[in-house]
């Protein structure tokens, strides 16, 4: 058996490349950035003939950095961002339009006319979501009634669909030369198309959105001994390694942090975050805003299902700062910046740039920043911005703690924001538990890995991996019950001047 183990994580901002050993320690990585392109007010793109020349270029400086090769590598795993939707002509390999990003509100009125109807409660009851903009379904119908020629193209088998998993394996595989069509149970639990129950497309679902079953890949466990192909040759691995995992990074970030029993949680923390509970094979239905999707499917076993509080903007906030403020010039200059202040001096950001996800479900609500005197500057808005991640996450605590009883004593936290101590500590403050961050904070890439390593037996089981599990850092909480519930008081009303922006 090779003695390592790789994954591609294809995230929202950026695509990394990540090589792990036996004991899940890191032993090489590299990451590109890709172009947020955002043509209107609330459209937001990417180009995916980008995203997949930057990962080919992500593996192969990687492996040559390490100077390991395709036989290194006993099983390769892919994560993605989810939802994020691209249709392309197998036969040339083009995308017939730019993807249609996760975080882009342009199908708000597919949505909501799902509402008017007993459509909405179908969708609600068989795929664990709520008519969103947020999903791919109504990005696919978008993509069928707007651009030129892609409904006759599916008819000539011509255009099919993927998310960035898809995108990727096919490529991977061979592309225009038999790469391969697949996705998996997680990512197809984030389309509205799929039923939680038989974990397969649901034609009524598809009949909704207008979307021919023939452009939709074939959906397949998310660790699967069988694997989804191999790569080739003539890729950017140069050989043949078998890709036996594929998950949403969220769901990939949950077995990373080994949330393998009911109760178990985690919170990552990147563009947006996303904090994942572990409810079994039962699926619970949320009554506080959160959704039931799927947290994996190992081969033949039965999937196991979680509740999901999703926030769509939270790193992407600082990245605002960065890029359209121009008030830091690094993310982590946030954290130096804000140190300057107290406080936040009375201000709240509320950064629904997306609408409002979880627990609110507001695609009505647009940023706002509220509770502005003379007195505040920069650094004061640099705080709240790394507040606001801070009470969206324990908005959706909260929400996971009426809805399933369990009650959070430590809250496991990765992702990119985790390396940013005040905002860790923040958290901590404005929750009142500890924050906990493990030794490997990329979990996302390393639950890929674990996943793509137990289908081949380079890892024999679950237990396995939860003996890699160790903490790096804790933050414990320094704020008084007063001042929390004060600051998280002014937070709620600060939401409320977020809605009702859009008609
Ligand atoms: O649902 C969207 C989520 O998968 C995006 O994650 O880490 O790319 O912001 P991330």
């Amino acid at each position: 058996m090779p003695d390592f183990v790789g994954a591609v994580d294809q995230g929202t901002t950026s695509t990394r490349f990540m090589i792990f050993d036996h004991e899940g320690a890191e032993v090489a990585k590299f990451q590109l950035e890709h172009e947020q392109i955002l043509p209107r007010a609330g459209w937001v793109e990417h180009n995916p003939i980008e995203i997949w020349t930057r990962t080919a270029a992500v593996i192969q400086t990687t492996l040559q950095r390490a100077g390991l090769h395709d036989s290194d590598l006993a099983a390769l795993g892919v994560t993605n961002q989810r939802e994020t939707t691209v249709v392309w002509n197998p036969r040339t390999g083009r995308p017939y339009s730019n993807a249609i990003v996760w975080q882009d509100t342009r199908t708000d009125r597919i949505a909501a006319a799902l509402e008017q109807d007993e459509r909405g409660q179908v969708i609600r009851d068989r795929t664990g979501l709520r008519p969103d903009a947020y999903f791919s379904g109504g990005k696919i119908q978008w993509i069928l009634e707007n651009v030129p020629g892609v409904r006759e193209a599916v008819d000539r088998g011509e255009a099919i669909f993927g998310n960035t998993d898809t995108w990727t394996v096919w490529n991977l595989t061979g592309g225009v030369n038999g790469g391969v069509h697949v996705t998996d149970v997680t990512n197809a639990s984030r389309t509205m198309l799929m039923d939680l129950d038989t974990l397969d497309w649901d034609d009524e679902l598809l009949s909704y959105f207008g979307i021919p079953r023939a452009m939709l890949p074939e959906i397949r466990p998310s660790s699967d001994p069988a694997g989804y192909g191999t790569t080739t040759r003539y890729g950017p691995f140069g050989g043949e390694v078998p890709i036996t995992a594929i998950l949403g990074d969220q769901q990939a970030a949950t077995v990373g942090q080994v949330c393998f029993s009911p109760g178990e949680a985690k919170n990552t923390y990147g563009t947006g975050n996303f904090l994942l509970l572990n409810t079994g094979t039962d699926r619970v239905r949320s009554q506080s805003g959160l959704l039931t999707t799927v947290a994996y499917k190992f081969g033949d076993q039965p999937a196991v299902f979680a509740l999901e509080g999703s926030i769509a903007v939270t790193g992407s906030a600082v990245q605002w700062l960065r890029d359209q403020l121009h008030v830091i010039t690094s993310a982590a200059q946030s954290e130096t910046l804000a140190r300057q202040v107290a406080d936040s001096g009375g201000m709240y950001f509320v950064p629904a740039f997306s609408g409002l996800f979880a627990p609110y479900w507001r695609a009505d609500a647009r940023g706002a920043i509220v509770g502005l005197s003379r007195y505040n500057n920069d650094a004061h808005l640099a705080r709240a911005t790394l507040e606001a991640i801070c009470y969206q996450s324990r908005d959706v605590v909260e929400a996971m703690q009426r809805d399933s009883g369990v009650v959070l004593d430590v809250l496991r936290v990765d992702g990119g924001v985790t390396a940013n101590d005040l905002c860790m500590q923040l958290q901590s403050d404005i929750l009142g538990v500890p924050v906990s961050r493990p030794v490997v904070a990329e979990t996302t890439a390393l639950g890929a890995a674990y996943a793509a390593g137990l289908a081949v037996g380079y890892w024999q089981d679950t237990d396995e991996l939860r003996a890699h599990w160790a903490e790096s850092r804790r933050w414990n909480p320094t704020w008084n019950e007063e001042r929390r519930e004060k600051a998280y008081a002014g937070w709620k009303k600060a939401v409320t001047k977020a809605f009702d922006w859009t008609t």
